[in-house]
């Protein structure tokens, strides 16, 4: 198994192979984290430009940690200090950066599509870190990576995903890959944020109590009061008083049941501090397994783009294995 794509765009349609080796990927580049020098020269003489239209200190960060862990050049731009600010597009944005010859564009946009639209028009790879309310499938890769390292397996797994499902691209991305791998995936959350299509992605529940019973991992949302035009609320208070999973709540989870969130947390809104930092949390190992799959991402999209531009022949080559290149620290 390989991954071919061009681009990681998005989870859905991706195959549980496909998924699977991505993670086992990402696990093979978690030990160079761990090292004293934390560089590998694998993607040396390689560039990756970040393009992030949002707010964002996980993901951009970890990015930019992988590309430089790696050996990458790396170039950030926010759209509060680019020409965007001016009136330029999107795309003629992105255009001016292909032009420069970078081996991997990784965005982060307001707008659901956007990484699919440049993909479509710029002569690069195309890493999507967070598009509107659609997919955001590192984060995906990196949650079902820490749930393995914690609990042994992704098979017969009881997931609840809990909260601002609505507006939320990890939900998304986390359902495509997980019902992939089978998992049973329960979305818990008031009406107003559970939008109709749910149904469809797993058993929807409207009480907390009965969406984490027996779960083995609970999932929390944050509540993006940013992306919320209207009330979808009638005050966060009576939101926490139902939502907030505090310690009696975490009990009726499985005894090793484990807690995840995407971050930024919201600390007595969506979850208690108690849980946040106790010991079923995850929260941090998820951060750190941020930088390992982005890692992997970095350097199988970067590695492709370097057969193809070679002329390789249209078999099997064999690309650098991470476990040979990370032993040649520089
Ligand atoms: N999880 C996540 O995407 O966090 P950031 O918004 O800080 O990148």
């Amino acid at each position: 198994m390989a991954f071919t794509h061009q681009h990681l765009l998005g989870l859905e349609g991706l195959s549980r192979d496909e998924i699977l080796y991505l993670i086992d990927q990402a696990g093979q580049f978690k030990e160079i984290s761990e090292r004293d020098i934390k560089k590998v020269p694998t993607l040396r003489g390689k560039t990756v430009v970040s393009l992030f239209y949002e707010a964002s200190t996980r993901t951009r960060t970890s990015f930019e940690i992988a590309a430089k862990r790696l050996s990458a050049d790396y170039v950030t731009i926010a759209s509060s200090t680019s020409s965007s600010t001016k009136g330029e597009t999107l795309l003629d944005t992105a255009r001016n950066i292909a032009a420069m010859r970078p081996d991997c564009l990784v965005i982060r946009h307001h707008a659901s599509g956007a990484p699919h639209f440049l993909a479509k028009r710029i002569d690069c790879p195309v890493v999507n870190a967070g598009d509107g309310a659609h997919e955001h499938p590192t984060q995906a890769l990196l949650d079902l990576l820490t749930i393995r390292d914690h609990l042994g397996r992704l098979d017969d797994l009881s997931v609840s995903i809990v909260g601002d499902i609505v507006h939320s691209r990890v939900t998304r991305s986390n359902v495509h890959a997980l019902r992939a791998l089978g998992a049973r995936v329960r979305l818990v959350g008031p009406p107003t944020l559970l939008p109709p299509e749910t149904a469809a992605w797993g058993e929807v529940h409207h009480d907390l109590r009965s969406g984490i019973r027996n779960a083995d991992v609970i999932m929390m949302l944050r509540l993006q009061r940013e992306r919320q035009g209207r009330n979808f609320l009638p005050s966060l208070d009576e939101y926490s008083r139902y939502f907030c999973l505090n310690r009696a709540a975490l009990a009726l989870a499985r005894p090793n049941a484990v807690v995840l969130h995407p971050g930024p947390i919201n600390r007595g809104v969506e979850i208690a501090s108690d849980v946040a930092d106790g010991a079923a949390s995850l929260i941090m190992d998820q951060v750190t397994n941020g930088v390992a799959v982005r890692m992997a991402i970095l350097f199988l999209l970067t590695s492709r783009v370097r057969q193809a531009l070679t002329e390789a022949p249209p078999v099997a080559i064999e690309e650098p294995q991470p476990e040979r290149l990370r032993r040649r620290a520089v």
